[in-house]
């Protein structure tokens, strides 16, 4: 028999399940050697939490209770028959205390039952691992970027589990930021992705009276964020910005118009990023850029990045930059590889909670 034929008689396909709960979205995800989804269903609480514009703790986990099993059962139905799940991957932390407990429960259940290991995740190195998702892979060190609701992070990833934060969020992350601008000029909630499409349209219009964005740049009424920042530090501050938004709506009402600030706003989110993203490459001399989070989904943002640095550049596709399951089970599928069952616990944020 040839090497060949051995290999592909020991190949044995690795089915794991993934478990989100961290917040606002309940998922579970099948997948088939970690980057292959074969379910991955999703509910999404923002219809229940736009109300008050912002999530509800006590009513997203009990949110997650209600959609849990429903969404496990249908996740498992697509489970080829004779094949068993390997491992559940579950996410930890950080996240609603509430919201967590429901992820982390239903995973020790199924454990117990079917007597497999449940490997706890943290949920922001799940982010910079959903690039998995579409069969890429970290080189490392790379630099990683998480732009999302409740983080804005850089890290030098320089191993599984082993991330450093190399800039950090100091107050409002960029999410939170862009969400609540889009409340101050009466957008809908979650608002990240309505100040893009203003921002976009505010573009359009002003291309068509030939102007283009190196003029429109040179008008922005908006403060330069963390301007004294020294070239070693890539830090990220927003909450300053979201104030002298709500001042310059006050002081000049009819002044400007809600797509020209909501592109000024964004704007000033894109040139801080690119900021500390260009100066860390620099100082780390990776070859690889990895974003994840929602506000990677953002495909203003994404070019920029892309016109101002010559590294690789990995970032995934929207469905995997907000929330989600399948990447839970992916980074999974890593550490049930090197039969690393202690996923990290000190991936810092400027939120952090250590489970
Ligand atoms: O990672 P994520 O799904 O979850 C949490 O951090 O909870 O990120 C959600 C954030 C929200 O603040 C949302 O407004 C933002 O991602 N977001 C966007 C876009 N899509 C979602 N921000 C800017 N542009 C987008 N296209």
């Amino acid at each position: 028999m040839s090497a060949y034929a051995c290999k592909e008689i020991l190949h044995v396909d690795i089915y794991g399940l993934g478990i989100e709960s961290s917040c606002d979205e309940t998922g579970i995800a099948l997948l088939k050697n970690g980057n292959e989804v074969l379910s991955e269903p999703l509910y999404s609480q923002i219809d229940l939490h736009r109300l008050y514009g912002g999530v509800v703790p006590e009513l997203a986990s009990r949110a997650h209770m209600e959609k849990i099993p429903i969404l496990l059962q249908e996740a498992l139905s697509c489970l080829p028959a004779q094949q068993k799940i390997s491992y559940i991957a579950v996410t930890v932390q950080p996240g609603l205390l509430g919201s967590l407990l429901v992820g982390f429960n239903t995973a020790m259940a199924i454990s117990l039952a079917q007597q497999i290991p449940v490997i706890p995740i943290h949920h922001l190195e799940a982010h910079l691992y959903a690039v998995q998702l579409h069969k890429q892979q970290i080189k490392y060190p790379a630099l990683g970027l998480l732009l999302s609701g409740g983080n804005s992070v850089l890290y030098l990833i320089e191993d599984l589990k082993q991330l450093t934060v190399v800039g950090d969020t100091l107050d409002d992350a960029a999410g939170e930021a862009l969400d609540k601008a889009a409340s101050l000029l009466q957008l809908p909630y979650p608002g990240g992705p309505h100040i893009e499409q203003q921002a976009l349209l505010y573009v359009k219009e002003m291309e068509q009276q030939g102007m283009d964005e190196t003029i429109l740049r040179k008008q922005n009424p908006l403060p330069q964020v963390l301007k004294s920042q020294s070239r070693e530090e890539f830090n990220f501050s927003f909450s300053g910005m979201k104030t002298a938004l709500f001042y310059l709506l006050q002081k000049y009402p009819h002044e400007y118009q809600s797509h020209q600030l909501a592109y000024f706003f964004q704007e000033r989110v894109i040139e801080i990023t690119v900021r500390n993203v260009r100066m860390a490459i620099k100082k780390y001399e990776t070859t690889q850029l990895v974003g994840g989070g929602g506000v990677m989904a953002n495909t203003m943002l994404r070019q920029r990045i892309q016109e101002n640095i010559d590294i690789d550049f990995l970032f995934p596709s929207p469905k995997y930059c907000t929330d989600n399951a399948a990447m839970v089970a992916s980074l999974g599928y890593n550490y049930f590889q090197r039969g690393n069952f202690h996923a990290a616990t000190k991936v810092h944020s400027g939120n952090e909670f250590i489970f």
